[in-house]
């Protein structure tokens, strides 16, 4: 069969094998049309014939945009729907069956492996009159596979539409399995078993994978590992091996070979005939567009074939002419070989198994090879923490076990740390769950302005020990105590849903920053405590040192509230200072634990001192003091600036300056250009206005879109807003949960009472009246630039969209902004990219993708203007270099003789 195959289309003519060069002379638009079958009914039905005429079966694929909102997702149902009514009225009686292939996360907005029973859950609510339709008609519907990241969800939500009794006589669903994932076989197992149990018989659709390059990307960006196999040949053993047990199942299963490679198709036809299963149990399938010289073969070899036809308009289906074009222009491609490079029939035809051997040595992954390049040397090597990976079990698993553990710890009180010593007060700070009030988190001591003087006189006695301290026992020390929240990481982020009413996914976010903080400071230290020569020349050293400042004092917010108090601390006493630490009034439990952990992990007694309070009350004791040498801010203006006024009145003859840093807020713009992919734009701004209810400094809380696309992006971005779920953090569904206090839930509510004023309120929420501090998202249209909503910061889950003529004057808006902290655009044009790389004023720019969540080290967080003072940035060295003082030393090594040590 193999040489047949491979003789029947060995000197065919080309069919488009490298599509990706193929573009730079063809239009896109003819490119398109060899992979989508058309835009309009017409042009598809036209297809369809024309596939049908070719002796062969078909199944559409209704390209459409992302799914963003509840209404895109009905829209796509509906179509879906019609479209199955509408090719069965228009079936002649010779015609194969009706047969549709789906997405899951076409149907509902909210298909995250973080919510896995809502998604199941929305995804068959929305799927029913698809089959229903499919019922009544005799047709079929396929649940096509996506990325790695839902492949379990999709078999979860594909296993309870199996058993669902009212489909039970249809045999017409189909799933898919995919060979080019490590733990493929395994899950083709139990995917057998599963529909062995449900007494259905299914087509099961073997391929290799269409989003390779995605996944080995998704893998390295957010430091999992890649779950992909990284050598072709790997991806086709296991192609062949899952063919075969597709094969001896058949009696549950019909097996349908997915694939333009011929080994592949060969090897299949082979297993086919060697297990006797006769050619009307099982299909291969073919993508539209490729390799029809192998299609003719097959048919002309009775074999049942099945081409896959997207249809749709061209914009909408890019993602998917994109996969084919990475495809057929990939170096590993079959089709590219076969065809273009005019590879062999013997070497088209080799047992992958063997070419596994060969080449199986080389590990292939960016990550891999950095992995052998670096040195064993733990002090060298910083990794990011791995992303939460709601797509395994044993993160919904260990996240359940942290809540238990974190409740079990509610209720606790922590005292002062003053020079080591727990310090209790008669006043105390309760902490409330933002999301119910009655709920106490813990309770701690509160610091009066004499404990204050005492806190910062203890940190100036801890000094000089700590200083001389080696960086590599404070490395030790600190890295301990980022191995211990590693360890704690879900109890910790779990405390966070209770204290501050982030959701899981935000709360483990924030610890992981916390500990890639620690461990980055904790290196970079170890790093600047060597030195550096500067220059040297004959008879002359030149050094670059750097000593630690003396003690400071580091006041935090509430928002990050473990990552950014983790991340001054740490980086204040990984160089050698030492610690007054204020947290928020809002946070001071997750203050306290670290505090805690830190202790635990061996910071001697007075390197860190812990003082909750009032920052009225002791700020003459922290700031106006000649004896903090820096303070280290994170919060709003107004309080940053009068911190920067007051320490100008600690220099004296005596003392010298005492140094801030502060990062303070933001009016972070993102703009949208008339090349935009609204897909991006849309779920962009939606993640950066209101993930955590906008409560960050990064968020974005203005958006300025070019006049050209504003009422297309509008009309995407509304519905999308409004199918955000705002609720208990607990609740796995919930986008963002409360706002941190009743004085922010107030502020943010007049804001929205001012921008109704103002602007046009395209989404305005209705007031919630229960105890929990839960506002709902707002909108504002055609916001002009100057109003008060566009330019103040509102710190919450409002958003103002502003109109602009053209690129020019969206840039000229976003710069107006008194801020400078985070700033983006969606575009698709080199040109737009260019200029904002050039013009847009602010710390940290982001390029078609969301504007919050900086990553230490990857992406260094500051800003400029009222947002910070464009110095040092968190997560990068030069924060450990101004926490420190400079010093530079010019050794004179002519010779001249030398003494002993004299102590020595
Ligand atoms: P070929 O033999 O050239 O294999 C190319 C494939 O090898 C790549 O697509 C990738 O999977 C893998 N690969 C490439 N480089 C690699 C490397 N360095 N290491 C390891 N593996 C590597 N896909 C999907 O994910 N979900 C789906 O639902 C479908 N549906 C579908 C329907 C039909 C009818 C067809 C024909 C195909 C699909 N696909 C799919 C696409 C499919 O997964 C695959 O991308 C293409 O069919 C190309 O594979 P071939 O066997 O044709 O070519």
């Amino acid at each position: 069969a193999s040489l047949r195959l491979g003789r029947a289309v060995a000197g065919s003519t080309l069919f488009t094998p490298t599509a990706a060069a193929v573009t730079t002379r063809l239009a896109v638009g003819k490119v398109a049309s060899g992979f989508i079958a058309g835009e309009t009914e017409d042009e598809t039905a036209q297809a369809i014939r024309e596939i049908i005429d070719g002796g062969m079966k078909y199944t559409l694929d209704l390209l459409g945009e992302a799914t963003l909102s509840e209404k895109e997702a009905d829209d796509y149902a509906e179509r879906y729907t019609k479209l199955i009514r509408h090719l069965a009225e228009n079936k002649r009686p010779d015609d194969p069956e009706v047969n549709v292939s789906i997405k899951l996360s076409s149907l509902t907005p909210r298909f995250s492996p973080s919510a896995p029973e809502d998604s199941a859950s929305e995804a068959r609510r929305r799927a029913e009159p698809i089959f229903k339709a499919a019922m009544e008609t005799g047709a079929h519907v396929n649940i096509d596979m996506e990325q790695y990241e839902l492949r379990d969800l999709t078999i979860y939500t594909f296993a309870q539409m199996l058993k669902d009794k009212e489909h039970f006589g249809w045999d017409g669903l189909g799933i898919v399995a995919q060979s080019y994932l490590k733990d493929a076989e395994k899950s083709l197992d139990s995917l057998v078993e599963m529909i062995r149990d449900s007494g259905r018989r299914v087509m099961v659709r073997l391929v290799k994978g269409a989003y390779w390059d995605h996944e080995v990307v998704e893998a390295n960006q957010r430091h999992w590992p890649v779950p992909v196999h990284t050598l072709k040949a790997q991806t086709d053993a296991a192609y062949e091996r899952m063919t075969d047990t597709l094969f001896k199942n058949t009696d549950i299963l019909t097996p349908a070979i997915a694939s333009h490679n011929i080994r592949s198709l060969a090897k299949a036809i082979a297993i086919a005939r060697q297990m006797d299963v006769s050619k009307d149990m099982y299909e291969i399938q073919t993508l539209r567009g490729m390799g029809d010289p192998i299609k003719k073969a097959l048919v002309d070899m009775g074999i049942p074939v099945r081409v896959y036809a997207p249809f749709g308009a061209m914009i909408p289906g890019m993602a998917y002419l994109v996969r084919r074009m990475l495809e057929n222009s990939s170096n590993e491609s079959f089709l590219r070989h076969s065809f273009m490079d005019e590879e062999p029939i013997d070497e088209m035809l080799e047992d992958p198994v063997f070419l596994c051997g060969a080449a199986g040595a080389k590990s292939a992954t960016p990550q891999d090879k950095k992995k052998e390049e670096e040195p064993e040397n733990a002090v060298r090597v910083f990794v990011n923490e791995p992303e939460p990976a709601f797509h395994l079990e044993k993160t919904h698993d260990a996240m359940k076990m942290g809540i238990e553990d974190a409740e079990a710890t509610l209720d606790k009180f922590y005292p002062l740390l003053i020079g080591g010593h727990a310090v209790n007060t008669s006043e105390i700070i309760t902490s409330r769950d933002p999301a119910e009030p009655s709920r106490i988190i813990g309770e701690t001591a509160k610091a009066n302005e004499a404990l204050g003087r005492a806190a910062v006189e203890s940190a100036k006695r801890a000094f000089g020990g700590w200083a001389k301290t080696k960086a590599m026992k404070r490395f030790e020390i600190l890295t301990r105590g980022a191995a211990i929240i590693r360890e704690r990481k879900y109890e910790l982020a779990a405390l966070e849903m209770f204290e501050v009413g982030k959701t899981r996914k935000e709360a483990l976010g924030d610890i992981n920053e916390a500990i890639d903080h620690i461990e980055f400071y904790a290196r970079g230290a170890v790093k600047i405590a060597e030195g550096k020569i500067t220059e040297s020349i004959l008879g002359e050293t030149n050094m670059a040192l750097y000593r630690p400042r003396g003690a400071g004092v580091v006041i935090a917010p509430w928002n990050f509230p473990l990552a950014i108090l983790a991340g001054m601390t740490c980086a204040a006493i990984a160089v050698g200072n030492t610690v007054v630490v204020k947290p928020s009034s809002n946070s001071p439990i997750i203050a306290g634990v670290f505090v805690d952990i830190l202790e635990q992990a061996g910071v001697p007694a007075g390197v860190v001192n812990f003082t909750p309070g009032s920052g009225e009350e002791l700020a003459p004791a922290l700031i106006n003091n000649p004896d903090t040498k820096f303070v280290m801010f994170t919060g709003s203006f107004e309080t940053g600036s009068s911190i920067i006024e007051s320490v100008t009145h600690n220099a004296d003859k005596k003392y010298g300056f005492t140094k801030v840093l502060a990062e303070m807020g933001g009016k972070n713009a993102i703009i949208v250009d008339e090349s935009a992919d609204l897909d991006m734009a849309v779920s962009g701004v939606v993640a950066s206005a209101f993930g955590f209810g906008g409560q960050k400094c990064s968020a974005c809380s203005r958006v300025i879109i070019v006049k050209s696309v504003y009422e297309s992006f509008v009309k995407r971005l509304i519905p999308a807003v409004e199918s955000l779920i705002v609720g208990s953090p607990f609740d796995l569904e919930t986008n963002y949960g409360p706002l941190i206090d009743e004085v922010a839930k107030r502020k943010v509510e007049s804001y929205i009472t001012i921008g109704t004023e103002e602007a046009e309120p395209l989404l305005i929420p209705q007031k919630e009246t229960g105890a929990g501090h839960f506002v709902r998202p707002a909108v504002f249209g055609n916001t002009p630039p100057d109003a008060r909503i566009a330019t103040e910061e509102i710190f919450g889950p409002v958003l103002s969209l502003v109109r602009a003529k053209n690129l020019n004057n969206a840039i000229e808006i976003a710069n107006s902004s008194v801020y400078a902290l985070t700033g983006g655009i969606f575009s698709r044009m080199p040109s737009s990219v260019k200029k904002i790389k050039e013009k847009m004023e602010v710390g940290n720019l982001y390029i078609n993708r969301g504007i919050t969540g900086a990553i230490v080290r990857r992406q260094p967080f500051g800003g400029f203007k009222r947002s910070g003072l464009g110095s040092a940035k968190a997560g990068s060295v030069e924060l450990l270099k101004e926490l420190s003082v400079p010093q530079s030393v010019s050794e004179n090594i002519v010779r001249h003789g030398f003494s002993p040590d004299l102590d020595s």
